[in-house]
């Protein structure tokens, strides 16, 4: 309605005698004899419903709808000046615009049900019931027992039918959301929308004599509407409550059975507060040991110095081949740096045979020597290039080495599954230069090992002045940091005023060696541990890292199926699927972290996407208590790891010592887990107080050994004098 159009309403309604009832819907003439005869609504509602028909109610209806325009006119959005108003208005909107309302509710219903699938396959499963129904009894009536079945007790039946199915698929869930809805958008609207008749009836309800017809008559709609208001609301909060009741009590009575169950063989992962703050006292000791003495028989953390003194100073510049080996692939780059730290990468990522991960180490350099070359053509990186121009390479190789040199690293042993021949005791840098010298043709110098750890690092002390640590938790876990040398007993290298601190690549991966884990460990990490290839190493991050985090999982799923707590039953019942299920059940490694971070991230209401992680890896059909138990065990374990790492990076933090600090973290855990990365912040900002900021580096490890050779070629060219920046404070 317009204003103008209103404005005349108005003034016929102030002049007229009796009001224009067609402007109040239930004013209807209909309304009119009741409410003159019987005031009471339910004989009101009743006789009524009686003697409409769809027809005439559907007519009814669309006469009291408002335009559209009216209802959406901002214009009229105003507060109410006080509560009495404000109650009024309400009143006044809810009557006046009831069926704009019910339409709002309709549109609301339907968002809710077609975003609900399997409510809305129900809905019309139950509206083809009825239909049926409807042309069953059109052919002839239903008899059973020569007792005839009336059509309204035969839509109850569907309708009761479909109650529990309807509960099953969240109906509760959806009752309570149309209603909440419902109620909060009509609300806000009658509150905030001014209708000019209302704001006159407000005047006249002040202005006119108590004892006038019409505010009788107004008073006595503004009963009807809210008697009818209130019934509505309360029936549909019953429904919605009852139904919200009966589905929150079968959900949560499983619930309660189920942690019963499985909550003794989980207690063991749940750590406390005090012992992480345990595990930091040990690691930190042992990171001050490791910095003492090269015994890495007797010491649990190697403690490597890395020979990289320096960050990136921004004058770093030219172009770098880097190789980065460290997990089931490896990756081959080519980074060009042009100043100011602009970095540009085009890289790509060569697979391994898996073969060669156990096998003769040669064959494995002589494989990366190829994949270089054929980036190098596929590129055509030689094409500008001078007959002699050798291509400087770094080499990101994230394995145990000993350095004595930027260029000279010999490996310790072997991690994260490789198991290659010939290469532990050896100087990996040489080999692999003997591997690209064996390929003619090939012009390149490997200038540079660097941890994936450092590159993290430097790739991120690019950007940020304050990084001083980097970390990695994803195939493997392991963290490095600037030490000062005075705190580095072990290091023979110069000591002068250039060289005050090098990046300590700490391998805490190997914390736990011997024995300061052990009053953490549980049975299944000692199954896991010795079915490794490498027994009794790498405790710490046997805990933490992706390459055993499923593994973790799967030993404990393993666990309950053998005492009958998950898929009971199945294995005897179903012979069909126990071939499946062996191989889940037997093969190692046959269950991944990313399982778990999608397992552990599931919040459908069946647990469906835990159902198809399960169906596909041959468990077929899992009950949804074997999911939610199943869930229950991801987590766990994810929260472990995630707290585990959060108290290895507080005690980096703590030794760094500074006002605030940046910690660079690479690594799939943390980048693409993101409940991990959640629990890790959490715990890490109760065990330690100090500011600090976690920030992802990307392409760390390729772009950052490319800085660390950078670095070296600058200082070669132009040797600095003492660098402050580059300390920790
Ligand atoms: C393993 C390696 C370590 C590496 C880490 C992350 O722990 O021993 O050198 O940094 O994995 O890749």
């Amino acid at each position: 309605m317009s204003d103008m159009s209103a404005t005349k309403q108005l003034a016929g309604d102030m002049n007229s005698p009796a009001p224009q009832h067609s402007e109040i819907p239930l004013g209807t003439s209909t309304d009119n004899n009741v409410s003159s005869t019987n005031n009471n609504m339910s004989t009101w509602a009743m006789s009524n419903l009686q003697k409409l028909n769809v027809t005439e109610l559907y007519t009814q209806q669309r006469q009291s709808l408002r335009p559209w325009l009216d209802f959406f006119n901002t214009n009229q959005f105003k507060p109410p000046a006080n509560i009495k108003a404000g109650a009024r208005r309400l009143v006044f909107n809810v009557e006046h615009f009831q069926t704009n309302y019910f339409i709002v509710i309709i549109i609301l219903s339907i968002y809710c049900i077609i975003t609900t699938p399997a409510l809305l396959f129900i809905l019309l499963a139950m509206g083809a019931g009825c239909y049926l129904v409807s042309l069953k009894n059109h052919e002839s009536p239903l008899t059973i027992m020569n007792h005839q079945i009336a059509i309204s007790q035969q839509y109850l039946a569907v309708f009761c039918l479909c109650v529990p199915l309807l509960l099953m698929v969240g109906a509760g869930s959806a009752i309570f959301w149309i209603l909440g809805a419902s109620v909060f958008v009509i609300f806000l609207h009658a509150l905030f929308h001014q209708t000019p008749n209302q704001e006159a009836f407000g005047v006249q309800m002040e202005e006119m004599a108590p004892s006038s017809d019409y505010i009788l008559e107004f008073k006595i709609d503004v009963f009807k509407t809210l008697k009818i208001v209130g019934i509505t609301t309360g029936v549909l909060t019953a429904i919605g409550l009852g139904a919200y009741y009966i589905h929150r009590r079968t959900q949560s009575s499983k619930r309660v059975i189920l942690r019963d169950e499985v909550r003794n063989i989980l207690r063991p992962f749940q750590l406390t507060e005090e012992q992480l703050r345990r595990v930091m006292a040990n690691l930190n000791t042992e990171m001050t040991n490791g910095l003492k003495s090269d015994d890495t028989e007797n010491l649990d953390l190697a403690m490597f110095p890395t020979y990289v003194h320096h960050g990136p100073s921004g004058q770093e510049s030219g172009e770098y081949l880097v190789v980065d080996l460290g997990g089931s692939n490896f990756r081959v780059s080519h980074v060009s740096i042009e100043g100011r730290n602009r970095m540009r990468l085009n890289n790509k990522i060569f697979l391994i045979p898996h073969s060669l991960l156990l096998g003769e180490g040669e064959k494995l350099f002589d494989y990366i020597a190829e994949c270089l070359q054929r980036f190098i053509d596929d590129n055509k990186l030689s094409l500008l290039k001078s007959a002699n121009y050798k291509f400087d390479l770094a080499f990101t190789f994230s394995f145990p080495c000993k350095q004595t040199s930027l260029r000279e690293a010999t490996l310790v042993s072997w991690t994260k599954g490789f198991s290659c021949t010939s290469v532990v005791g050896n100087d990996v840098v040489l080999m692999l230069q003997q591997a690209i010298d064996r390929r003619k043709g090939l012009k390149i110098q490997v200038v540079a090992l660097v941890n994936d750890t450092v590159g993290t690092l430097m790739a991120c002390s690019s950007i940020y002045r304050d990084c001083k640590a980097g970390v990695i938790l994803g195939t493997g876990t392991n963290a490095c940091y600037f030490e000062n040398l005075d705190n580095v007993p072990k290091w023979t290298g110069v000591r002068d005023n250039i060289h005050k601190q090098v990046i300590i690549s700490t391998e805490w991966g190997a914390l736990g060696r011997h024995g300061c884990l052990d009053f953490i460990r549980t049975d299944i990490d000692r199954e896991l541990d010795e079915s490794s290839l490498t027994p009794h190493q790498q405790v710490f991050e046997k805990m933490i890292s992706a390459l055993y985090l499923g593994e973790i999982v799967r030993l404990i799923i393993v666990d309950l199926v053998q005492r009958s707590i998950l898929f009971p039953g199945r294995m005897q019942k179903s012979p069909s699927i126990r071939p499946d299920y062996n191989i889940f059940l037997i093969l190692r490694g046959s269950f991944y972290a990313k399982h778990v971070a999608d397992i552990e991230n599931d919040t459908t209401e069946d647990l469906s996407i835990t159902t198809t992680i399960l169906t596909s890896i041959g468990i077929h059909d899992p009950s949804y208590d074997d999911c939610y138990i199943i869930r229950e065990v991801c987590k766990t374990v994810s929260l472990r790891a995630a707290k585990l790492a959060a108290a290895a990076v507080a005690v980096l933090i703590n030794r760094l010592n500074m006002s605030s600090v940046t910690v660079a973290i690479d690594g799939t855990l943390f980048r693409h887990h993101q409940q991990f990365k959640h629990n890790l912040t959490r715990t890490l900002g109760r065990l330690v107080p100090r500011t600090h900021r976690l920030v992802l580096s990307e392409d760390g490890s390729s772009k950052g050994s490319a800085l660390v050779a950078a670095v070296d070629r600058r200082l070669k060219t132009a040797p600095m004098t003492y660098d402050k920046t580059n300390l920790p404070s």
